[in-house]
């Protein structure tokens, strides 16, 4: 018994090394990178497993069309990467092969389609998402995520802390013996300091009043705890803004209730938690194949789509008819952080008319519906008629 205590605080050992390591990253950081100043602004396109390619090539191609004269004039290129699929990162038993890191690494922000996460029982390793390895790796620490249902007063945007809480250790617990098992979750100054200031920045630069705090502080206190009072620091230099906080649970129960949700405005909170809330709060909106998400950092952005990679709908030929407005509102979400926001909201209001209101082309996932080059084609000649 007393070697099993050892070793297990050996590895834990370790991960507190790692941990640390990374807090003296967090402090050396500088400030968020200036894309003005930059001579020229590379986009990585990364196509991922299952229906991404096709996906992702359609929001390529609108990107490609509003940014026309940028890429004429040398400011903005575009670096198609493709070695980030299952079979790759099986074969070298990686999240992201080295050469595949190295090509995003030369890039200032991506848009990314869906990538396969391999769970226990698949075919493949059960090695780590390259969602949350990409993440780690270029240290996207706030994950953005905007939720709009305009006829329901519904107007959310979650800063879902994006490195750290239940996933930075996700795949580095450890079973103790046959009987139990451990993971761990972790949250730092640094961490949750960033992530709290990127909410109140965004409620202050977007005329929000209300900045919602969600944990299970009352449950998980250290971490959690933690998270709530650093939150609730940062917030006294906001005093322009109000601030509630909610445990995850109610909260959960609260985006039902019609009445209170339309009070939510900005949400800041832990990964996990931010995980399921934001699954539950795209519904509203129409599922999560509706929704874009950032992945923030201050050296690099990457954008994504948030549902899966479906490789059913490759298997049976109907890739071509998978819906890219997920990852065509990433694009746009893409377009306004590099400073061209007026293109990306030419976007969001072409994306508005052709799944809302005007609906002249619809996408049901098979031959009965159209295809995802027409919907962009579509979409392309919105934007022409606005
Ligand atoms: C998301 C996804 C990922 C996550 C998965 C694919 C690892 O659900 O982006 O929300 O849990 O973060
Ligand atoms: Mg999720």
């Amino acid at each position: 018994m007393n070697n099993m205590i050892q070793e297990a605080k050996e590895k834990f050992g370790k991960l507190v090394e790692e941990q640390l390591k990374r807090v003296e990253m967090m402090k050396s950081q500088g400030d968020f990178i200036n894309y003005k100043e930059l001579d020229q602004i590379i986009i990585g396109i990364v196509g991922g497993d299952g229906i991404g390619p096709a996906i992702t090539a359609q929001a390529q191609r609108i990107l490609e069309f509003l940014l026309k004269d940028e890429v004429e004039k040398g400011k903005v290129r575009f670096k198609v990467i493709d070695g980030l699929t299952i079979e790759n990162r099986a074969k070298v038993n990686k999240a992201i092969p080295d050469d595949v890191l190295e090509e995003l690494k030369e890039c200032h922000v991506i848009l990314k389609g869906p990538t396969t996460t391999p769970r226990a029982g698949d075919p493949w390793p059960n090695i780590e998402s390259a969602n949350v390895a990409m993440r780690k790796e270029l240290d996207l620490f706030a994950n953005v995520r905007p939720v709009r249902v305009p006829e329901q007063g519904i107007d959310w945007t979650f800063f879902r802390e994006n490195t750290e809480g239940a996933y930075v250790l996700g795949s580095k617990g450890f079973h103790i013996n046959e009987d139990i098992a451990f993971d761990f979750k972790v949250m730092t100054t640094q961490g949750i300091e960033r992530i709290a200031r990127a909410a109140f920045d965004y409620a202050r630069a977007n005329g929000k009043k209300r900045v919602t705090i969600v944990t299970k502080a009352n449950v998980v206190k250290t971490t959690d705890g933690k998270f709530l009072n650093i939150c609730k620091e940062v917030a006294k230099d906001y005093p322009e803004i109000e601030v509630d906080d909610w445990y995850i649970d109610i909260m959960t129960a609260k985006l039902v209730d019609e009445k209170r949700r339309t009070q939510f405005q900005v949400i800041v909170l832990p990964n996990l938690y931010g995980d399921i809330l934001t699954d539950e709060a795209a519904e509203f909106q129409g599922g999560v194949g509706t929704a874009g998400s950032a992945n923030i950092g201050k050296r690099y952005a990457m954008f994504e789509a948030i549902h899966g990679s479906a490789p059913r709908m490759v298997e049976e030929g109907r890739a071509k008819y998978a819906d890219p407005s997920s990852i065509i509102r990433a694009a746009s979400m893409l377009l306004s952080h590099i400073g061209y926001v007026e293109e990306s909201q030419k976007l969001d209001k072409a994306m508005d008319i052709c799944t809302r209101t005007e609906k002249k082309l619809v996408i049901t996932g098979r031959d009965t519906g159209a295809t995802n080059e027409e919907f962009a084609d579509y979409v392309m000649e919105t934007i022409k008629s606005l």
